[in-house]
């Protein structure tokens, strides 16, 4: 897989000046060819917040592309448990507790376990993995992130054969998350892949942002980041993975099943009824941009061989 490039070698540690030394080269270098004067990050793009995590690797997947600003990536949300307006989860994640948080792995499985989140951090190490990131309602972003392949936590759990899918819970407490009071959805947000996508080595579970941990606004403490598929796969606040036989329910497919599908798989070639999906706007652009299909992660298609293109949706 020639996407699949590591940009430093293992057990180098990414360090936060060495990201914001990049930034502003980059942001330097943009204004150099342009011979333009770019204006200064904003207030709320100060840089990356949070207790730094120990990252061992660092790979980019998103073709050398500057990430989003913290800043962004940090304040244009979307987290109905936090509110429905882009910049609600990030003023309401004050009352979420995202430590100490603990993962249950059960269903299909030889080992079923729970375990604290930083156990499992200790347990899998850590990489930085830079992914574009595509939302449904033809917005995007480039995201990097911190976490740790979710099929490191499917070989822990050992599935029996009779797994087929696995499920994602996520928190239900309206304390934490007030957005749960209001009926927007059927709480908790609930998620699902089939296991082949689940064990693809694309497929993570973010702990982090930037190095730093994941604000709440941005699914503390763990959540899942599948970046062939639109956002609204990458569950946030994830309290419950389980192994089952059939194709589990999904929270936006249960609420309007002729709009969300179960694979929710980038597709330029089929429309959302509200937004068409040929182009897309990269947060801090002007122009739109093509939509690639699988989101540029096009070495997926494989999983999805034999099955109608417009299913995938
Ligand atoms: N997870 C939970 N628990 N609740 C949500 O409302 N929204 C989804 C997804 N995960 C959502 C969620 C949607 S629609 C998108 S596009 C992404 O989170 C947004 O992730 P971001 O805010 O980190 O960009």
């Amino acid at each position: 897989m020639a996407r699949w490039r590591t940009d430093e070698p293992e057990g180098a540690v990414t360090d936060e000046r060495l990201w914001l030394a990049r930034r502003e080269f980059l942001r330097l270098g943009a204004a150099g060819a342009l011979g333009l004067a770019l204006p200064r990050p904003s207030a709320a793009d100060d840089g990356p917040t949070g207790a730094v995590l120990p990252v061992t690797r660092r790979v980019d997947l998103a073709g050398g592309e500057r990430p989003t600003p913290w800043g962004a990536i940090t304040t244009y949300n979307n987290f109905y448990e936090l509110g429905t307006d882009k910049e609600d989860p990030a003023r309401n994640a004050g009352g979420l507790r995202p430590r100490p948080w603990t993962l249950t792995v059960d269903g299909e499985v030889h080992r079923p376990l729970t375990l604290d989140v930083d156990e499992l951090i200790r347990r899998f190490g850590l990489e930085e993995r830079i992914y574009r990131m595509r939302c449904v309602e033809a917005w995007s972003m480039v995201i990097p992130w911190v976490g740790f392949p979710l099929a490191a936590l499917v070989r822990l759990a050992e599935p029996t054969s009779r797994a087929r899918f696995v499920a994602f819970r996520t928190l239900l407490d309206p304390g934490q998350l007030p957005g749960q009071r209001r009926a927007v959805l059927d709480w908790p947000y609930v998620e699902g892949l089939r296991i082949d996508e689940a064990v693809h080595p694309l497929a993570l579970l973010a702990v982090g942002l930037y190095g730093r941990v994941l604000p709440g606004q941005d699914g503390a403490p763990i959540r899942l980041v599948v970046p062939w598929k639109y956002g609204f796969k990458g569950a946030k606040s994830i309290v419950r993975v389980s192994f089952v036989e059939r194709q589990p329910p999904t929270s936006w497919s249960r609420l309007a099943p002729s709009e969300y599908g179960f694979y929710g798989n980038v597709n330029p070639a089929v429309d959302h009824p509200r937004w068409s999906q040929a182009r897309e706007r990269r947060i801090g652009e002007f122009f739109r941009r093509p939509t690639l299909p699988f989101n540029g992660y096009g070495e997926v298609a494989p999983l999805y061989a034999g099955l109608d293109p417009r299913s995938l949706y």
